[in-house]
This record gives C-alpha cells, sequence and structure tokens, in this order.
C-alpha cells in the first residue's frame, strides 16, 4: 500500500475557497496541437500549465467549482488526442532534479514529474552515473515514464525505480509509492490501471555503483569487452540505434511503438513457427513467448501501408505516422485495420499502447 504523506488541499473546493482562482490561471481555447507528438489538431476548452506540486490538487479543486472535467498530459508523447475536449487540459510541468545521495553503493537521483525524460537520462549520464543510458531518447516526461514503464534495450525503469510521490485525486492526498506499490510490469502500472486517478508529482530513482553495463540486446553487445566503457558511450550508441530505426517525431508525427509486442502462449506460436522458424520470440518467465509486433505487422505485408492520413512507418512497422492532418479517428481506423489483420493472418490480438484522450 502506497504511504500517505500529507494532506496538501482538500479535493473539495469549497473548504478553500479562494486558493484555486488565486493561483491557477485559466487558458481558454487551448491549442494542445503542437503539445503531442502525433501532431494530432487538439484543443481543449481550458488549460492549465502546473508547475509547483500544490497546484495539482488545486486544479482538481478549480474543475470541480467549475464543474468541468480535468485531464493530464505530460510530453504528448503516449496519447491520441481527440480533437476536441470540453473540459480542462493540465500540463505537469513542475521542474527540478537533484542528486539527492550517493555512497559507495547506490546513488539516488530525484526529478520533479515535468523534466524531459531524455534530458534526466543526460544529466545522470554527465554527472557520471549510469543505470538509466539505455533508455535515452524515450520522448516524455519524468511524471510520465512510470506509467508505462517504460523500457528499450533489455532495461526498464522499473529496474531502477526507487519510489515517487503521486497526488491521489479519490483521497486529496499525497502519497508515496514504493516500487512494489507501483505493480510494475511489461508497459504496464497501477498509474495505467488506474488511469486519472494519480498525478505522478515526482520521481526517485536508485542507480546501483559501480556501474554494470546493460549490453545484452542486439545493437548493444558488440560493446561488451571494451576497456574505455562509460555510460556516455552506451548512452550515444542507443540514440544512435533509436536513431537509425525509429522515424523522429518531429519529422514524422508518431507516438512510437504503437502496439505492445504480444506475450502469448506456446500452443499459439506454433502455427506462426511452422511458417517462419526463425521468427523472432522472447521466452518469458511464465512460460508464455513474446513475439514482435513488428514483425507480425511486416510479414503481413501492412509496412509502409497508408489510410487516409495516416500510416505505418516505412522504417519501423510498429510505429503509426501521421501524414499530414490526421485525426483521432484516422489513427483509430488505422489501428483496426492493423488489428483485424494480424488477428486474420496469425491469431494474435494486438494492445493498443498510446491512450486514447
Ligand atoms: N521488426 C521487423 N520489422 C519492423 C520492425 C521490427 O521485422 O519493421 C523486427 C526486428 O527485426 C526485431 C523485432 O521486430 O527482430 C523487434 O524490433 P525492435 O528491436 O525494433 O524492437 P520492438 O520490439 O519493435 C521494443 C519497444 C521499443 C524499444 C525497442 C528497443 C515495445 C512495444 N517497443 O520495440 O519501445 O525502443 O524494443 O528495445 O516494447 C516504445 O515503447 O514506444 C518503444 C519505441
Amino acid at each position: 500500500m502506497p504511504q500517505r504523506l500529507a494532506i496538501v488541499l482538500p479535493p473539495n473546493s469549497d473548504q478553500c475557497p479562494d486558493m484555486t482562482e488565486q493561483t491557477l490561471s485559466l487558458i481558454p481555447d487551448f491549442d494542445l496541437s503542437a503539445r503531442n507528438t502525433l501532431a494530432l489538431k487538439a484543443r481543449s476548452r481550458f488549460g492549465l500549465v502546473l508547475d509547483a506540486p500544490d497546484q495539482v490538487p488545486a486544479a482538481f479543486a478549480l474543475a470541480e467549482k467549475r464543474g468541468l472535467g480535468l485531464r493530464i498530459l505530460g510530453g504528448g508523447s503516449n496519447v491520441v488526442l481527440s480533437p476536441e475536449f470540453e473540459g480542462i487540459t493540465a500540463l505537469v510541468a513542475i521542474k527540478g532534479r537533484s542528486i539527492r545521495e550517493e555512497t559507495d553503493e547506490h546513488v539516488l537521483v530525484e526529478a520533479a514529474a515535468g523534466e524531459n525524460w531524455n534530458d534526466l537520462v543526460a544529466y545522470t549520464v554527465k554527472a557520471g552515473f549510469g543505470g538509466i543510458e539505455n533508455l535515452a531518447l524515450i520522448p516524455g516526461t519524468v511524471g510520465a515514464a512510470p506509467v508505462q514503464n517504460i523500457g528499450a534495450y533489455g532495461a526498464e525503469i522499473a529496474d531502477v525505480f526507487e519510489s515517487l510521490t503521486a497526488y491521489d485525486s479519490a483521497t486529496g492526498e499525497v502519497v508515496e509509492f514504493s516500487r512494489q506499490d507501483c505493480g510494475f510490469a511489461y508497459r504496464d502500472s497501477v498509474f495505467k490501471q488506474q488511469a486519472g486517478r494519480f498525478v505522478v508529482l515526482s520521481l526517485r530513482l536508485r542507480l546501483p555503483k559501480p556501474w554494470q553495463p546493460n549490453l545484452g540486446f542486439a545493437g548493444l553487445s558488440e560493446l561488451a569487452g571494451r576497456d574505455d566503457l562509460t555510460p556516455g558511450l552506451v548512452m550515444d550508441r542507443v540514440i544512435a540505434l533509436r536513431q537509425s530505426k525509429l522515424p523522429d517525431w518531429r519529422v514524422t508525427p508518431n507516438a512510437g511503438s504503437f502496439f505492445q509486442n504480444p506475450v502469448v502462449a506456446p500452443s499459439q506460436v506454433e502455427p506462426i513457427l511452422a511458417e517462419f522458424p526463425n521468427a523472432p520470440k522472447y521466452p518469458q518467465a511464465d512460460g508464455k513467448l513474446k513475439l514482435s509486433a513488428g514483425w507480425l505487422i511486416e510479414q503481413a505485408g501492412l509496412k509502409g501501408f497508408t489510410l487516409g492520413p495516416a500510416g505505418i512507418s516505412e522504417r519501423h512497422a510498429l510505429v503509426v505516422v501521421n501524414h499530414g492532418g490526421a485525426s483521432a479517428d484516422d489513427i483509430s481506423a488505422l489501428a483496426s485495420h492493423i488489428k483485424a489483420t494480424i488477428r486474420a493472418r496469425f491469431g494474435v490480438e494486438l494492445h493498443q499502447e498510446p491512450v486514447l484522450l
């Protein structure tokens, strides 16, 4: 169970009538088109920029007082935004990061939810500490990182997670989550399971010392054995790998992997292996097998496929892209087509990663 830290502000604004209006200024007709990496045209009736932790409960109180819905947005890199939202969209922009503690065994790093994730990676590496270099260049904010338990190149944030603080909108309390409280799994956590309830405020990572490079993943393994190996060298290789494989959302708007890699029973994989003995498959601890959604989509002939203004990247079949002017409906129509094709061709169900907001 997460630990209750303090009551910052009652969620019922009647108990604190003037606080919200004084500290928060609503932005009318808030344009979110440049605030989502799929570059979907999107507006919100009101916007808020939250740059201090106590503004989070104040935002909930304000929304309640006005009778409006409230949704929280970080970097906008894992969302499919609807064109219009009739409530308040609050951007978490709380800044701050520091090395809290360094011992012979570990380094504790703390960062506020509104920090950019990749900036945090670069900050720790520049300070000489390894542990999150495999997660370089993942778009989005620090606050969003634990929600989907971001992962890449054989690492995930759960590996180095120490704790986080979050505002619980159901109780009006600020709570501290240990790693066990978070229910981390592949691209999953309690924050994702109970979407909309918790707003992450700050994150603590425990980076183990001495640094142990994680080079098991194809593309990194050739670095093994180098005697000049540093976290910076691994980070640079990860950045180069991502840039060579994944389309840059600034050039070709996208939300990264659009589907999770499906984890299925061995019996489901048999017919696929009978046809493609070399199909990529990764055994899981529970005996199931993780397949590569990108591989399945490419084998189904959909790499580079377009449906209206939405399409599948020519570079990576797991990335859905906006070729210009796509709406949430265009993206969803393409996603449905991909899912139906993979179901019919391989009998495998794909699960969408970006959240519909
Ligand atoms: N593949 C194809 N065709 C493609 C793309 C990939 O056949 O068009 C094959 C590859 O050859 C490889 C396999 O699929 O055998 C896996 O591809 P890749 O190494 O690119 O990784 P992925 O499973 O597609 C996952 C994460 C990425 C992460 C990479 C690298 C998920 C949903 N995605 O992708 O995370 O960067 O591994 O570790 O787990 C993200 O979540 O947004 C994301 C980009």
